[in-house]
């Protein structure tokens, strides 16, 4: 059975469609009309194959296509569909269009497999607005999500108005959880992210790991007044304060850190943010990742002390809040092995490589048999307007994840 890379590669650029602006951009963020859009085309794909859709107390879309045995557990494969602001065509899509073409190649060939199949579009993976991202497969695995009614978006939205308005009660989030035995495996098609198999001209990754990340919210307090008017030993600049961290956050990933060690500071804010006031206020976000925990430890550890040093005398306080956290996870070794056994048989060339981005892989592999398969990002671009993967390794990709899926279908496990 062979995929239809054509109908992959259109239903990719339709889905860009929704969320394409005229200026060139292209942004799906989660809970914006863009994205209920977005899932719209997307469970109207299905819809067409005769496929109802189901959304779940978490807003996860799930699609279930019955196999000859509808009391086995499932065979899952999902991604996300929602964006980062500016962001690609390719990131959390083409898992979820992966699920599709091989749900459509099924049907097409009049295929049923043994096991039940279903796919699922994650809630908010990227955690753009709120900072935590992961929602729907924390939600799906019974991880907290560490979500709160009141918790405020970069616009200045609870959380509660904006997920109502998207049909998610917050209070209910956590009776999206699965059944550990509901599920055979989760299979997660992705483009890499990285320049790794870009750089080594291979087409296929098979994923070992997922880097642990932790996010935090730091706001530095210091203290407003008239730019004219102060001089410069009577200010607490709350922005000259965190441009001095932020700019030693390198330094400190580089003497602590290893070769996976990324820190990031990804947003500012400026209180009251005017040309003629001395920053009162400062709050920005910061993430550390690794593929060991303790790494993730010891660079939060040196930071804070850093921070603690620079805000002394400077400012008035400051507040290090952690909003999120996912510790490091490997991925299934049998699940890998099903696909590595899948690629060989169809000659491909392939890597097996750790994953710096996190995935909602990273929280599935919690509780289920999980397994990730990559594609090369065409210079390691993502998260960005360039993102890019040929259509060649698209193809093989979604070759692999419709085997993968027929080889597992074979085996009864637990
Ligand atoms: C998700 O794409 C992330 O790694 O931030
Ligand atoms: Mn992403
Ligand atoms: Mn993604």
């Amino acid at each position: 059975m062979k995929i239809n890379l054509e109908k992959v590669i259109s239903y990719i650029n339709e889905l860009y469609q929704c969320g394409a602006r005229g200026d060139g951009t292209h942004s799906r963020v989660a809970y914006s009309k863009e994205d209920i859009k977005g899932r719209e085309t997307f469970m109207g794909y299905f819809m067409a194959l005769g496929l109802q859709p189901r959304v779940d107390e978490a807003g996860n879309i799930i699609i279930r296509m019955e196999g000859k045995d509808s009391s086995l557990p499932a065979i899952v494969m999902g991604s996300h569909l929602d964006t980062v602001p500016d962001g690609g065509r390719y990131d959390g899509v083409l898992g979820c269009v992966g699920g599709l073409c091989v749900c459509e190649t099924l049907l097409e060939n009049g295929y049923q497999l043994s096991h039940p199949i279903e796919v699922i579009v994650f809630t908010d993976e990227e955690g753009f607005r709120f900072g935590n991202g992961l929602l729907g497969s924390s939600a799906i695995c019974g991880v907290n999500p560490m979500i709160s009614e009141d918790d405020i978006d970069m616009y200045g939205e609870t959380r509660s108005e904006v997920m109502k308005a998207y049909g998610i009660n917050v209070s209910a989030v956590h009776k999206a959880k699965w059944k550990k035995d509901s599920v055979h495996c989760f299979l997660e098609l992705h483009i890499e992210q990285g320049a790794s198999l870009y750089k080594k001209g291979t087409s296929i990754g098979i994923v070992s790991s997922i880097a642990g990340v932790s996010r935090y919210e730091v706001v530095i307090h210091g203290e407003a007044n008239h730019s004219g008017s102060t001089v410069m030993s009577d200010r607490k600049d709350a922005l000259v304060a965190a441009a001095d961290f932020i700019s030693q956050v390198p330094r400190i990933v580089a003497e602590y850190g290893n070769e996976f060690t990324v820190a990031t500071v990804g947003t500012i804010k400026v209180s009251p943010n005017s040309v003629n006031v001395v920053p009162g206020m400062c709050t920005f976000n910061l993430e550390i990742r690794d593929q060991e925990d303790e790494i993730i430890s010891l660079i939060e550890s040196k930071l804070i002390e850093y921070l603690k040093s620079v805000c002394e005398g400077a400012v008035n306080s400051y507040d290090f809040r952690k909003i999120s956290y996912h510790e490091p996870a490997p991925m299934s070794s049998w699940v890998k092995g099903e696909i590595e056994s899948v690629v060989k048989d169809l000659e491909f060339d392939y890597e097996i490589v750790p994953s710096g981005a996190f995935h909602d892989s990273l929280v599935m592999t919690e509780r289920f048999k999980t397994g990730m398969i990559f594609v090369p990002s065409v210079k390691g671009i993502s998260h960005s307007r360039d993102e890019f993967t040929h259509e060649k390794d698209i193809e093989k990709g979604c070759q692999v994840l419709l085997n993968t899926v027929l080889e597992i279908d074979k085996k009864i496990i637990n």
